[in-house]
């Protein structure tokens, strides 16, 4: 039987983890990380690994401040713009990536860009300042499944085998909103906590989406995703006997297990439940749930691109690890 590893409990047990080349989950805002040393390919193989991540899906890379992300990532005024205003936060910037800065070339799957974010957690900041090098972190679940919002859904999603930095559950619960700048372009390639409006707002111009399959989308959205093992029903009016409810916003009665996103129908309150509300209902063994519609706008975009990958079909899973991708 495996033995479940021990957790550090300090910042210093943390880094000192990744100084040794080993992995250590770290609590964001948005969600859990699943962290290695950023410049040892031997510590992001095994993150690879251990995630069954293919190795064409490459990683954020998670800096402590703008100065640490300049070291390897190249800043056009625009790119600058954008992390004056939203870092640190939940935004991650695809920038041209600068050679020869001593990144693992496996952050970055070989391509010349490298997707940069400065977390605004307190711990995760913390972390890296202390190892005092770029933390590469995927989001800490096996590859394809739901993204983990606590401690717990980070052991369980690894039976125990990857260290984690508690830090409670994630304020935001949804990824980081992925934008790639290229000089004085802007395009959305995953919708995610921060909401386009607003940083439309900010820039004062309009953020185009990426669509699916163009060649600067981001190799990591694919179809299916986040997928929990019950199927989904989206836009459902109602349950149906047999279904679970995931509700938002004043909600039909049922006798199936029932979970409420936000009972006012507020997105920031949704987005904080999704993930581990999909995961309870999972975990209540019903075959399908039933999800009621949310509105698209603000946060809505990002709840509602993670639902429909969640309902996607699935690839017949191959065997072995990775099967999942
Ligand atoms: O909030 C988040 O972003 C979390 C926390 C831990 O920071 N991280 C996260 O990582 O969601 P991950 O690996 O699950 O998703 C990162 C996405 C993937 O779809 C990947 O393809 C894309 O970012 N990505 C990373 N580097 C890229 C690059 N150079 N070009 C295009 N897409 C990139
Ligand atoms: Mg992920």
């Amino acid at each position: 039987m495996i033995q479940p590893v021990a957790d550090p409990v300090t910042i210093e047990q943390a880094a000192a983890l990744l100084r040794s080349g080993a992995l250590c989950a770290f609590p964001t805002e948005t969600v859990y990380g699943l962290g290695a040393d950023a410049t040892n390919s031997d510590a992001v193989v095994k993150l690879y690994e251990t995630k069954g991540r293919p190795r064409f899906n490459p990683l954020i890379c998670h800096c402590a401040d703008l100065a640490m992300a300049e070291h390897y990532a190249l800043f056009s005024p625009l790119a600058r713009e954008l992390a004056a205003a939203f870092w640190p936060g939940p935004l991650t910037l695809v920038l041209p990536l600068k050679r020869e800065s001593g990144l693992s070339d496996l952050v970055t799957a070989g391509l010349d860009t490298v997707g940069v974010r400065v977390p605004a957690h307190p711990l995760a900041r913390d972390l890296i300042a202390a190892l005092g090098r770029p933390v590469a972190g995927p989001s800490a679940n096996p590859s394809g499944r739901l993204s983990p919002t606590t401690a717990d859904h980070v052991h369980q999603g690894f039976a125990g085998r990857v260290p984690v930095l508690d830090g409670g559950p994630c304020e935001q619960g949804l990824e980081s909103t992925i934008l790639a700048v290229e000089g004085d372009t802007v395009t959305q390639l995953r919708a995610g906590a921060l909401p386009r409006q607003q940083v439309e707002a900010a820039l004062g111009r309009d953020i185009p989406v990426a669509a699916a399959g163009s060649a600067i989308a981001a190799p990591g959205m694919l179809r299916s995703h986040y997928a929990p093992n019950a199927l989904l029903r989206l836009d459902a009016s109602a349950p149906q006997s047999g279904e679970a409810w995931l509700g938002f916003g004043p909600g039909p009665a049922h006798d199936g297990p029932v979970l409420n996103l936000s009972p006012v129908g507020n997105l920031r309150e949704a987005a904080r439940n999704l993930f581990s509300y999909l995961a309870r209902l999972d975990a209540s063994g019903v075959a399908k749930i039933a999800v009621a519609p949310i509105p698209q706008n603000g946060l809505g975009e990002a709840i509602n691109d993670r639902l429909d990958r969640a309902a996607a079909p699935r690839a017949a899973p191959a065997p072995g690890p990775g099967a999942r991708a």
